[in-house]
C-alpha cells in the first residue's frame, strides 16, 4: 500500500509490490478533501478476483470517495468486454481507464460510446470510439475529471498523437467548475511519465502511470501540488511475468516461437 499525504507532502506506509495508490489530494487544488483510490492494470481473472475480494473493504476502511482503475488487461490479459466492465463497476470501481489494449475486444465499443464511466486514451485518432475524458460526481458531491493517454516511447501497439499537446486540449475542454482532475499516463518509459507529471504539475490533481505492471517507488507531491507516481503496478498474480504465465513467457523468450501467454 502506498499513501500520498496532503499534509506533509511525503509518501508513507509504503509496502513494495502495491499495484495501487491512495491519494488525499492537495488542498490548494481541491477546496474540500477527497480521497481517490487508483488501481493499476487489472490483469485477467486473478486481477478481477483480488479487486472483487478486496476493494469494498478498502473503500470502507480507508474512507475512499472515488475509485479509478485501469482495466485494459481485464479480459484474459488483453482488452475489456462490456460484461467485465459492468462486473468491475459492481466491485466498486467508479471510472475505468484504458491503454494500448483498449480495443482488443470489439465488444466494448458500444459501451465506450455510451458510458461516462470509461475513457479511452485521449491521444488516439479523433474518430476512435469512446470519450477522451469524463467528469463524474463523487458521492460527496465533488466533480472529478478523468482522462488517460498513451505514451509514444517504446509503445507499438496503437499509434498515438503527442500526449503533451493532447493533455492541454483535454484540460481546455474540462468545464471550469471541475477542480479535481486525474490523469492516467499509460506508457512504457519512466522518462515520459515523469515528464508528463511535470507538464501537468499544478494543473491536474494527480498524474499516475500505468502499463508496465511493475510499481515504482517514486510517489510524491510535485512542486506545483500535483500527486504523482510513475507506475502503480498491476492488480494481478505476483508469480508471473507481468501477469502472464511465467512458463509460457519463458518458452517464448527462450525459443522465439509464437506462444499464447
Ligand atoms: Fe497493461
Ligand atoms: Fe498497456
Amino acid at each position: 500500500m502506498l499513501r500520498i499525504s496532503r499534509c506533509i507532502g511525503l509518501t508513507e506506509d509504503f509496502t513494495p509490490g502495491g499495484g495501487w495508490v491512495l491519494s488525499e489530494l492537495p488542498f490548494i487544488l481541491c477546496p474540500m478533501p477527497i480521497r481517490i483510490l487508483c488501481l493499476g492494470d487489472i490483469v485477467g481473472r486473478p486481477g478481477r478476483k483480488v479487486v472483487e475480494q478486496k476493494l469494498k473493504a478498502l473503500v470502507r476502511d480507508l474512507k475512499v470517495d472515488l475509485v479509478i482503475a485501469n482495466a485494459e488487461n481485464i479480459a484474459a490479459g488483453s482488452g475489456i468486454t462490456a460484461n467485465l466492465f459492468h462486473k468491475v463497476r459492481s466491485y466498486g470501481v467508479d471510472v475505468v481507464t484504458l491503454g494500448d489494449h483498449a480495443f482488443r475486444k470489439a465488444d466494448i465499443v458500444p459501451t465506450l460510446q455510451t458510458s461516462e464511466r470509461i475513457v479511452r486514451p485521449a491521444n488516439l485518432a479523433q474518430q476512435a470510439a469512446g470519450r477522451t475524458h469524463t467528469v463524474i460526481t463523487s458521492d460527496a458531491g465533488v466533480q472529478v475529471g478523468v482522462f488517460c493517454m498513451l505514451g509514444r516511447i517504446f509503445m507499438n501497439n496503437l499509434p498515438s498523437d503527442d500526449p503533451f499537446a493532447t493533455a492541454d486540449k483535454v484540460l481546455r475542454q474540462m468545464p471550469p467548475s471541475v477542480k479535481v482532475i486525474v490523469c492516467d499516463m499509460h506508457a512504457e518509459a519512466s522518462s515520459e511519465k515523469v515528464a508528463m507529471g511535470h507538464w501537468l504539475d499544478g494543473r491536474c490533481s494527480m498524474v499516475f502511470g500505468t502499463h508496465t505492471h511493475i510499481p515504482t517507488a517514486d510517489a510524491k507531491i510535485l512542486a506545483g501540488g500535483t500527486a504523482f507516481i510513475s507506475d502503480l503496478g498491476m492488480c494481478g498474480p505476483y508469480d508471473s511475468v507481468l501477469g502472464r504465465r511465467k512458463d509460457k513467457v519463458l518458452r517464448f523468450m527462450t525459443t522465439s516461437m509464437p506462444t499464447q501467454f
